[in-house]
């Protein structure tokens, strides 16, 4: 039987570069011990305060269906967080709850494209947004930054490729890169949508994790509340992956439609898993602060390790829980040496190839292990590195 093509063209073909991924994954099931520096998933589980408050909640009985635009004490939770942080008035009407930002993403993405539109993406990419696109029946139109550039994209880059383009979706702080975009970089964003029309959607769900500078949501900047649409999410900030719990922002109008959406696809959030958000929510930044101190920490031994060596270049490390490492100086590809890593001292990193090729010749370290192993873990990439651009240069 024939499938639809928006389903079977899901997943883009070509090299991905997660190879090496599904390699340590075998070998961790074959018994080896590897060191594991590729998902970005917390190493502490959910808080108990908020297992606790999901389990009160689920025993006084949350446990039918919820609203489907999400609980009404939620809504106006996350609004007055976003309208808190950013300046921008923000209402329930403005928000839809979700099951966690990657459906966000989606839904924002149905929004917004007819099929056949392009929506344009940066390069390089947190691994679904292609699919995403596509799975919309949209075309995924990849806009390249560079690694000259600290993968900030400029407005000419975009704009070279906007024919057709209807959307820009855009990840501040960044995963793969942990870069944070500058003012002047959103601004441009900002000003570049405005003039040829586009919806920008603003991926944010790294928006705790800040390491150097601020968090600027691109929905604050002077015209732009009405054309972005802003995907949050629970994971990330409070440790809370397994629930999916996230959300979309924007104009009511587009709310009301994502809310028709949603009823007809996710049918809503579980109301114990929506009371566990909201308590984590009120819980205010101590707790916020609490889930992101291991990142700052390690992120604050890396540049101390990273010092000590000059193989190695790192990508502007301000936000998310990822270090993006330029490995160019070992004439290896990022895959060539998240291989021969992973076979020489059993440590899995991602190739920055398995994000597009905007990072090749990097590869990407997940800071998610103890600090300790994590420090020794970084010093033996160091190592790696200089023996293989001394081998190269002995060549
Ligand atoms: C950039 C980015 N966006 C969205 C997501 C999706 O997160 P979730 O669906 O768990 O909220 C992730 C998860 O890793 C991510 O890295």
């Amino acid at each position: 039987m024939k499938l639809s093509d928006r389903i079977t063209q899901i997943t883009g073909g070509g090299s991905d570069g997660w190879d090496v991924f599904y390699r340590a994954r075998r070998m961790v099931a074959e018994g080896h011990a590897v060191t594991q520096l590729t998902i970005g998933e917390h190493d502490i589980g959910t808080d108990a305060s908020i297992l606790d408050a999901m389990n009160r909640s689920a025993r006084d009985g949350h446990t039918g269906y919820a609203m489907v635009p999400g609980t009404d004490l939620l809504r106006d939770t996350v609004a007055a967080r976003v309208q808190t942080r950013t300046g921008v008035p923000t209402t329930r009407n403005n928000v839809l709850i979700t099951p966690g930002g990657q459906a966000g993403l989606f839904a924002a993405h149905m929004a917004v494209c007819n099929p056949g539109d392009v929506g344009l993406f940066l390069d390089p990419y947190y691994a679904t947004y292609p699919g995403t696109i596509r799975g919309t029946g949209a075309v995924a139109r990849a806009v390249q930054t560079s690694a000259e550039d600290a993968f900030q994209p400029r407005a000419e880059q975009i704009e070279a490729k906007v024919d057709g383009a209807v959307s820009l979706l855009i990840n501040t702080p960044n995963n793969p890169t942990g870069v944070v975009y500058s003012p002047e970089t959103l601004q441009a964003i900002a000003e570049l949508c405005q003039r040829r029309d586009l919806w920008l959607i603003s991926d944010e769900v790294y928006d705790t994790q800040i390491w150097n500078g601020a968090h600027l949501s691109p929905r604050a900047l002077p015209g732009m509340a009405d054309r972005t649409l802003v995907v949050g999410s629970m994971s990330k900030s409070h440790a809370m992956t397994g629930s999916r719990c996230g959300w979309i922002i924007g104009p009511e109008e587009v709310i009301s439609h994502l809310i028709n959406l949603a009823t007809h696809t996710t049918y809503g959030v579980p109301g114990f898993i929506q009371d566990a958000a909201r308590f984590a929510l009120n819980a205010g930044s101590t707790l916020e602060d609490k889930i992101a101190a291991p990142f700052r920490r390690r992120r604050a031994r890396a540049l101390e390790v990273l010092a000590e060596q000059n193989t190695i270049g790192l990508v502007p490390a301000d936000g998310a829980m990822y270090l993006m490492l330029d490995i160019r100086a070992t004439g290896l590809t990022g895959e060539g040496f998240a291989n021969a890593l992973l076979d020489k001292h059993a440590i899995a990193v991602m190739p920055g190839e398995s994000f597009g090729t905007a990072a090749a010749g990097h590869v990407r370290v997940a800071m998610t292990i103890d600090d300790d192993r994590f420090e020794t873990a970084l010093k033996t990439i160091c190592a790696f590195a200089s023996e293989m651009a001394g081998q190269q240069a002995a060549e």
